[in-house]
C-alpha cells in the first residue's frame, strides 16, 4: 500500500522516470516550465526529493528480498548434489550477509531506518525454487541443474534491480549510495557467471546421463 502511493507520487512528479535491466536509468523528463527553472544537469530539490522517497521504497523492497534469499540459499545448498555448487552457494551466503549491510549502510546514508517491505516478485522466484527441490530427487544431477536454473533467476533478478538503483542514486547526486550497490552488482553478476560455469563444466552433462524416472 505504502510503495502504491509513493510510486504514485514519484510518478506524478516525475513521470518518464525510467530505469533499464541493463542498470541505464534516462534522466527525469519534468514539463517545461520545471526543466526551465532547473540548473542544467541538476534535478529541482522537490523532485530530487520525491526521486529519493521512490529509491528509498525501492531499497526496503530489496532489502526484503536479500533476506527472503538467504533462507532460499540455505535450502538450496542442502538440497544441492555436488560439492561443488554447494561451495558457490555458501560463497553467495556469505556475501549475501555482506550485501544485507550495505543495504543497511545505504540506508543510515540516506537517513532512513532499515525497513523490510514485501517484494512479492522474489517470493514468486523462491517459491519456484521451493518446487523445483520438491520436482527433482535428491542426490541427482538433475537436481543440481533445476537448482542452478532457479538460482539464476534469482541472480538476474537482483542484477536488475541493482542496476537500476544503481543509476537512480547516481541521478540524485548520491555517489555514496551508488557505489554501495554496484558493489553488490558487481557481486550478482559473478555469482551468475560462476553459475553458468558450474553447469557447463559437468552438471549438464550429468543431468543428460540420468534416465527418466
Ligand atoms: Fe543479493
Ligand atoms: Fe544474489
Amino acid at each position: 500500500m505504502e510503495k502504491k502511493t509513493t510510486t504514485k507520487k514519484a510518478d506524478s512528479k516525475s513521470t518518464g522516470t525510467k530505469t533499464s535491466t541493463s542498470g541505464k536509468a534516462k534522466s527525469v523528463k519534468t514539463d517545461n516550465k520545471k526543466s526551465a527553472s532547473a540548473k542544467k544537469g541538476k534535478l529541482k530539490d522537490e523532485d530530487e526529493s520525491s526521486l529519493k522517497d521512490f529509491l528509498c521504497e525501492e531499497l526496503k523492497d530489496i532489502y526484503y528480498a536479500e533476506n527472503a534469499i538467504l533462507k532460499g540459499l540455505t535450502k538450496m545448498k542442502d538440497g544441492a548434489t555436488s560439492d561443488k555448487l554447494k561451495k558457490a552457494i555458501e560463497l553467495h551466503y556469505n556475501q549475501t550477509e555482506v550485501q544485507i549491510s550495505r543495504l543497511e549502510e545505504a540506508f543510515k546514508l540516506l537517513d532512513k531506518k532499515p525497513v523490510k517491505k514485501k517484494c512479492e516478485a522474489i517470493v514468486g522466484i523462491l517459491k519456484e525454487g521451493d518446487e523445483v527441490l520438491k520436482d527433482t530427487e535428491k542426490g541427482t544431477f538433475t537436481r543440481d541443474v533445476a537448482i542452478i536454473i532457479a538460482s539464476q533467476k534469482v541472480e538476474h533478478y537482483e542484477i536488475a534491480t541493482y542496476g537500476s538503483l544503481a543509476e537512480l542514486a547516481r541521478t540524485i547526486d548520491r555517489e555514496d549510495v551508488a557505489k554501495l550497490l554496484e558493489s553488490t552488482l558487481a557481486e550478482e553478476k559473478d555469482t551468475d557467471v560462476s553459475l553458468t560455469e558450474l553447469a557447463t563444466d559437468k552438471i549438464n552433462e550429468g543431468a543428460a546421463k540420468e534416465p527418466a524416472e
